[in-house]
């Protein structure tokens, strides 16, 4: 791993706010990409004194254990990856019990994402989560590509709304809605789940996509199907970050193939209040500092004064 840069000076300060949560600055990682606990263990204290991002948001947690999709899960493609993934986890209460006090140690605001096979499911889920002292915001995912009834749920905008509805009196703490890029109008997603109570929206998750082994021509990934990230999505993510910049009220916060300071200067420009970094990591695990300082050094006027990048 290469070493993680220095937070800047101004983010050192936590001049940041997102849904009312101080943060140190802009830059949160894509829920799944950047495994927390597993890099303490590798790096001890040196990751909690240059910690990539300025919130972590968690893999995303069920109600019950899963183990995932059957392997192979990752398809490299020449500007990105398909993941298959499948949301292994060890499910509400082993995370309470094993992951959350671990998480709670990082030196940033904790977001859990979760996910509910139904709305009641969704429901419990949230009450539990967000219960805790350890957790600042939640992030319901209703995208994931790779679990059928998360993506129906947020692929259309009537059930993203009953879904806000049944959860929004479980917690007070702010709920960040992950959208999909597989839905006919993002924007009227992001429109129902803020009428319905959503504090803020992220996106784009991935878009479904696949590979084939290339000598039997049968798909490559157990799961069969997967998510497309990485920068061959940035031009995409954009264009839905502006779109539903223009459509709702709350926070943005955006992501979808960002491995620069410009990107993510892009993403604010279209109309982000903040960005997440998510495959990146993966080529370079200190990505998100990287970003941060050189996001940092751009100065920016305004939310949305950057200029536009040309396509690095
Ligand atoms: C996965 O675990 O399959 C990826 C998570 C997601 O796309 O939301």
């Amino acid at each position: 791993m290469p070493a993680i840069p220095d937070p800047t000076p101004s983010a050192r300060q936590g001049t940041f706010e997102l849904c009312g949560v101080s943060l140190r600055g802009p830059v949160l990682n894509g829920s799944g990409t950047f495994d927390a606990i597993a890099a303490r263990r590798a790096f001890g204290d040196a990751l909690l004194e240059r910690f990539p991002f300025d919130a972590f948001v968690s893999k995303t947690i069920t109600l019950e254990p899963r183990q995932g999709n059957a392997p192979p899960r990752l398809w490299e493609t020449p500007a990105g990856m398909i993941n298959s993934i499948g949301l292994p986890n060890k499910g509400l209460d082993g995370f309470l019990a094993t992951d959350l006090p671990e998480l709670a140690q990082l030196p940033v605001p904790l977001v859990v994402s979760v996910m509910g096979l139904g709305r009641d499911e969704l429901a419990r889920l949230v009450g539990a989560v967000g219960e805790r002292d350890e957790v600042s915001m939640l992030e319901l995912n209703v995208s994931c590509p790779n679990v059928e009834t998360g993506l129906i749920m947020g692929a259309d905008p009537a059930e993203t709304a009953l879904a806000l509805e049944r959860v929004r009196p479980e917690t007070a703490k702010p709920l960040i809605v992950k959208l999909t890029p597989n839905a006919t109008d993002p924007g009227a997603v992001a429109a129902a789940a803020e009428s319905a109570g959503a504090d803020a929206v992220s996106l784009v998750n991935t878009l479904k996509g696949m590979a084939l082994h290339p000598e039997t021509g049968e798909p490559w990934l157990g799961g069969r199907t997967g998510g497309l990230s990485g920068p061959a999505i940035r031009a995409i993510a954009l264009e839905q970050v502006a779109a539903v910049a223009s459509r709702v009220e709350i926070p943005v916060i955006g992501m979808g193939g960002i491995a620069s300071g410009r990107h993510a200067a892009d993403f604010m420009a279209a109309g982000a209040s903040a960005v997440a970094v998510g495959t990146e990591s993966f080529r370079d695990p200190a990505a998100g500092r990287r970003i941060a300082t050189e996001l940092a050094e751009l100065s920016l006027p305004g939310r949305r004064g950057a200029t536009p990048s040309r396509g690095v």
